[in-house]
């Protein structure tokens, strides 16, 4: 029985049993903060279980897929090693939610695997919780499992839990025999046979979800579910292995077309290294899985998994001898194996196609020089019998050749040695803060210090902007920066730099209304702490009161140009897909920068689409509404966050509904319409995978449209003309000028022509029957044309032409093909010698130069070598 056919029988049974199918979740967790990747069926009714939804169906069945590469759950290291683990795998699952419970979940699972599969009882064992007696009894009373069959096991191997947090429950677990000749010599099987985990495999977990853990105080605590319920988990990849007789996983139907690509791409066959290759196969699984859900490469969560899993896959085909660019090519066999359970592949398979070439090109430019510089390490670690590779050498394998951690330990494994790996995260951390150093000005200076002094002493700033534009504020510190002063007052409306947007400017005025410095920027050097700076200190006291006045121009603009970005990310994920990610933004009054992930840059019309998707909302006029909720209220209602970036418990959220919803601290318009306009200048590439836009709205827009309009106007009344017939006359003046070009070249060709017969008058009769002239032609002539003309005239000809170009004087020596006298390349070099000249050429055709001084005597000197 084929995969794609159990995968079937599965869903028709369950669904003949009153359950309803459910597509697979996205490999990536949607508004779960907990989940780097779906590892589980259950994950998706997470909310079902704990009785926070309500479902309408109480019976669901599904095909999930998972990913068990980070987090709880991760089976990375495993691959290639064990006949049964994967980083990516299909789960197949059947649900109730406060419906049946122990008594059906056993039934059907044993009546699907025995008669609908047909998997032989007596190659069956089972397990249930040590303080589940009822699950045992009813596998033995309903099912007639024998006693000596079920084991009885404790929270290690029979409480499941999808994370730190989440529903969780007892398990009962069901275990394939595969036969005395896979028995592992070594395991302990004294408490239980199934411990022998080389002989025997579990192919079907059923949990009956009881409790709930979550977090309160810091403390992990469990509280029962309202209802008990039921989640049952069969890895798809172990079921086929055991219909189909094979004892791994990739030795079934689903792997076959993957492995023989991989064995066409490296010219190797499977038998000589099976390892490697297997971990190529489900490596090009999950990889493409994940880039199909929108995972892209980075340095970063999710990003950084998926980078380590291709990389790895790189390492491997390197190993199997692939030196060029070729992990993409298993896309079209992954897909395929996966048939069409899996809708979203077929459309993003060229996305998923480009971002493996981008990876794999990338990682393979520094492949070679650090297996070279590790190869190296090794070489000197077992000469110094040390067994530890230093943190900074793997960071520096990390930073400048691309080696995640994983990989570098990998290969050190494979030679028996390790890393240190505090001193790893140590340096990672020291260039974490040299960077961060680097970036910021204000650090720089490193006052940190001072203000961190402030904050102690004085309090932080409360920062009162959101609502206005001038306040009164007590100044309650000062720091000299050498270039700068920062002044720290109780509060302020001056917005300091931060998610992109650049800090506020403006004046500051005294007691008297007096304007005493310009503010040219605000930033917080530290959380909390708000510095704004000015030139030089015009007599600033502690303690006093100042008016703060924010340059309300410029505040406004940076407002529509924040609002703009919010629109600009939402309709760049609807014009080209859900993979689109910030990588970084810029928020002035002038103009806007946003930068996010996408392979390829974007056709003309994508640009045109996103532009009127944003034009639309603004023309909309829709009220934008900054709210403060609970982070996980925010998740809820699907606000985008930036991954990575730290969020306390209470969030800013800016809802601008039915288009964007985002966290974000920024000052935003109140309503779309005082955007006014919206018009993308560039659409650029930044970096590999990561694209730029630069754009502009409201006034810096209107003054852009204002510019290309006046150019216009002079055209139009240039051409006498608008619209369609200004474009017609355009293009043909375009086309007259390009005929009128054509001609021109034609009479200068025949006018050349007409010159030449009268400048070869008075040829002079050399040896040989051969005839020579020496023509002087004007700067605009073509000399090799002239050359040709010569031959053409005189088939027994010799011609020296020169043509004085400023200082030089060009030269070249000519004659007909086949020439045996006469060997123009030699002559030519032999004068230009003497006069220190360059050129060369071939024996019917030289060409060089010579300074125009010596003109007179180079030319007799070639004229006596004829
Ligand atoms: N959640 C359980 C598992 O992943 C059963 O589906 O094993």
């Amino acid at each position: 029985m084929k995969t794609n056919e159990i995968r079937q029988k599965f869903v028709e049974y369950f669904e003949k049993n009153g359950h309803k199918k459910i597509a697979s979740s996205s490999l990536v967790p949607e508004n779960d903060p907990t989940l780097l990747f779906a590892n589980a069926g259950m994950n998706q009714f997470k909310d079902a279980f704990t009785g926070k939804a309500n479902p309408k169906n109480k019976r669901v069945v599904t095909i999930q897929k998972c990913v068990r590469a980070g987090g709880k759950h991760n089976d990375l290291e495993n691959v290639g090693f064990t006949a049964r683990h994967h980083t990516f795998f299909e789960m197949m699952g059947n649900f109730s939610f406060g419906d049946y419970f122990k008594k059906e979940a056993i039934k059907m699972a044993w009546e699907f695997l025995t008669v609908e599969l047909g998997l032989p009882k007596e190659k069956l064992y089972v397990t249930a919780h040590h303080s589940d007696q009822e699950a045992a009894d009813i596998w033995h009373e309903q099912e007639g499992v024998p006693r000596d069959r079920i084991f009885f096991r404790d929270d290690k191997d029979n409480f499941w839990e999808m994370g730190e947090v989440g529903p969780c429950g007892p398990c009962s677990e069901i275990f394939y025999d595969h036969g005395e000749e896979h028995k592992d010599p070594n395991a302990d099987t004294s408490e239980c046979i199934l411990d022998d985990e080389d002989r025997y495999i579990e192919i079907w977990n059923l949990v009956f979800m009881q409790f709930e853990k979550y977090k309160e105080d810091g403390e992990i605590k469990k509280r029962p579910l309202p209802n008990p319920c039921v989640d049952t988990g069969s890895g798809l990849e172990r079921v086929s292995a055991a219909i189909q007789g094979k004892y791994n996983n990739f030795d079934t139907d689903l792997f076959d077309g993957i492995l023989s690509s991989i064995e066409k791409i490296s010219k190797t066959k499977y038998s000589t290294h099976p390892k490697w290759m297997r971990v190529v196969a489900d490596h090009a699984r999950s990889a493409s899985m994940l880039l199909s859900d929108g995972v892209i490469p980075s340095n970063e969560g999710s990003g950084y998994v998926l980078r380590r899993i291709i990389r790895r896959a790189v390492r491997h085909l390197d190993l199997l001898g692939v030196t060029e660019t070729s992990f993409y090519k298993l896309v079209d066999n992954v897909f395929e194996s996966l048939g069409k359970e899996y809708k979203e592949n077929a459309k993003n398979k060229d996305f998923v196609v480009k971002y493996l070439r981008l990876e794999e090109d990338s990682f393979r430019k520094t492949l070679a020089s650090g297996l070279k510089l590790l190869e190296k390490e090794i070489a000197a670690l077992k000469n110094e019998k040390s067994n530890t590779l230093s943190g900074v050498k793997a960071f520096q394998l990390y930073d400048t050749h691309g080696f995640p951690l994983d990989l570098t330990e990998m290969i050190l494994a494979e030679n028996g040695l390790h890393v240190d790996e505090s001193g790893f995260n140590l340096a990672m951390e020291e260039q974490k803060e040299r960077s961060k150093k680097a970036g910021d000005f204000s650090a720089q200076a490193d006052n940190s210090k001072e203000f961190y002094g402030i904050k102690e002493s004085k309090g932080d700033t409360s920062f009162i902007g959101y609502e206005n534009l001038e306040a009164q504020a007590t100044l309650i510190g000062k720091v000299d920066s050498g270039d700068h002063l920062a002044l720290v007052f109780n509060q302020t409306p001056f917005y300091a730099e931060g998610g992109g947007q650049k800090g506020d400017v403006g004046e500051i005025q005294d007691e008297s209304g007096k304007t005493i410095a310009f503010i040219q920027d605000t930033k917080k050097p530290v959380d909390g702490i708000f510095a704004h700076y000015v030139t030089e200190d015009t007599g600033f006291k502690i303690g006093k009161n100042y008016k703060l006045i924010v340059d309300g121009k410029a505040r406004k603009l940076t407002m529509c140009n924040h609002t703009a970005t919010h629109l600009l990310q939402a309709a760049l994920i609807k014009v080209l897909g859900k993979h689109i990610k910030q990588a970084g933004s810029f928020v002035g009054p002038d103009r806007l920068r946003f930068d996010f992930t996408h392979p390829e840059s974007m056709t003309k019309e994508q640009v045109t689409e996103v532009e009127s998707l944003v034009n639309t909302e603004i023309k909309k006029q829709i009220d934008v509404s900054p709210k403060i909720m609970s982070k996980d209220e925010a998740m809820k209602m699907g606000a985008m966050a930036l991954f990575g970036e730290k969020y306390g418990a209470q969030v800013r959220v800016i809802d601008i509904p039915g288009f964007s919803i985002e966290l974000c601290g920024g000052t935003h318009v109140q309503n779309t319409s005082d955007i006014g306009y919206f018009k993308i200048l560039s659409e650029a590439s930044l970096a590999s995978g990561v694209r730029r836009i630069e754009a502009l709205t409201n006034s810096g827009a209107y003054d852009f449209v204002d510019e290309k309009l006046a150019t216009l106007e002079k055209l139009e009344a240039m051409f006498n003309s608008k619209g369609d017939l200004l474009l017609r006359n355009a293009k043909n003046l375009q086309d007259n000028f390009s005929s009128a070009n054509k001609e021109i070249k034609n009479l200068k060709d025949k006018l050349q022509t007409i010159n030449a017969q009268s400048m070869f008058d008075g040829v002079q009769e050399i040896s040989n029957g051969l005839v020579f002239k020496h023509i002087d032609i004007n700067s605009d002539d073509d000399m090799r044309k002239v050359g040709d003309l010569f031959i053409d005239k005189y088939k027994n000809g010799v011609c020296l032409i020169t043509q004085e170009k400023g200082d030089k004087l060009g030269v070249v020596l000519k004659t007909f093909k086949n020439n045996k006298d006469f060997n123009c390349s030699n002559i030519l070099k032999e004068s230009m010698n003497k006069f220190s000249g360059r050129g060369g050429g071939k024996p019917d055709m030289a060409q060089g130069s010579v300074d125009i001084s010596n003109k007179d005597k180079f030319v007799s000197d070639v004229i006596s070598h004829l």
